[in-house]
């Protein structure tokens, strides 16, 4: 059986690349296990599945792939695949103009400093977190919300009380009473928000000195760093968040109007949880200050 080959000349080569592109991007799903399959599909914001290969590609380029927020999602085995297919994204709109501008614009800059600089998965993940407020609609399926969960749990707690609580919320109308109340508005939360609570039920808290007040910050602080953690694997995995709280002298009677009430559990903030909006610009300020952090310097004291 024969075969054919295109032939790609200097004269040719661009137009055959963006018409292949273009081919890609007409896909409403691209499954693949070679490397430039996954490539092509990142490049036009092709939704995709990507399998390994028999060498390590693929799976090293994972956090690639989720760090410039594009559409393909490594997964590890069949099973896995199986599992994502149930939640796969809308495709960017793709026009060739912005293969240029994302793309080659970046290897220029790589050429002309002659260096990659090599930099941290965490602190990459930290420095490139920003609060989401525009969302996609698509929900986060069980499994990356217990893993997103399993984040959390993780973090550290004061005394080892371990006492974080975790409750979520996925109906629309409790949803949108949330963000009613947090922002004082109309607004638009995506379909998942996990509300964390202290449980004050747990052996050691029963024994906190509530009188004297002495253990009083470890509630606040556990809280904190539960929902970091949860926002940091969330970033790792192309997810985004917004972090919800609530006016104290209503957070209570609020919480328990939309039947957010749990025994012993002190409820004391959310985490919404979705999709950004894809063609979302992220706000540049917020409450009236820049987002951007200034030099290492001005922190230090
Ligand atoms: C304790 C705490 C409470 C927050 N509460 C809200 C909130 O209720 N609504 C909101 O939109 N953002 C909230 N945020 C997000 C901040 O506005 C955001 O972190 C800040 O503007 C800096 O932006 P960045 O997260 O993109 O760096 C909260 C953040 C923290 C740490």
């Amino acid at each position: 059986m024969g075969f054919s080959v295109d032939v790609v000349d200097i004269e040719n080569r661009k137009d055959s690349l963006l018409s292949f592109l273009d081919m890609i991007s007409k896909y409403k799903l691209v499954i693949t296990d070679r490397f430039h399959g996954a490539i092509f599909a990142s490049i036009t914001g092709t939704p995709c599945l990507a399998l390994p290969t028999i060498n390590h590609k693929i799976i090293e380029s994972d956090f690639w792939f989720r760090k410039l927020k594009t559409k393909t999602f490594v997964c590890k085995n069949s099973d896995e695949l199986e599992k994502r297919i149930s939640f796969i994204p809308e495709p960017y709109e793709y026009n060739s103009s912005f293969v240029k501008a994302m793309y080659y614009h970046i290897l220029f800059s790589v050429l002309e400093n002659n260096t990659i600089s090599v930099s941290n998965p965490v602190q990459d993940c930290i420095i490139s977190r920003r609060t989401v407020r525009s969302w996609e609609d698509y929900t986060v399926n069980k499994i990356l919300l217990y893993d997103i969960i399993k984040s959390g749990v993780y973090a550290p707690s004061g005394s080892n009380a371990q006492c974080v609580k975790f409750k979520i919320i996925q109906d629309k109308e409790r949803i949108f009473s949330i963000g009613k109340e947090c922002f004082r508005r109309n607004i638009n939360l995506p379909p998942v928000v996990i509300m964390l609570g202290y449980d004050f039920g747990i052996e050691k808290t029963i024994n906190f000195d509530h009188q004297n007040k002495t253990w009083e910050l470890l509630k606040y602080q556990d809280i904190a760093a539960a929902t970091q953690n949860m926002q940091l694997y969330c970033e790792s995995i192309g997810l985004s968040c917004c972090w919800l709280s609530f006016f104290t002298n209503k957070r209570q009677e609020f919480l328990n109007s939309i039947n957010i009430k749990d025994n012993n559990i002190e409820y004391l903030s959310g985490l919404a949880i979705g999709f950004s909006k894809s063609k979302s610009i992220l706000e540049t300020e917020h409450s009236g200050l820049s987002i951007e952090r200034k030099n290492i310097e001005n922190y230090i004291l």
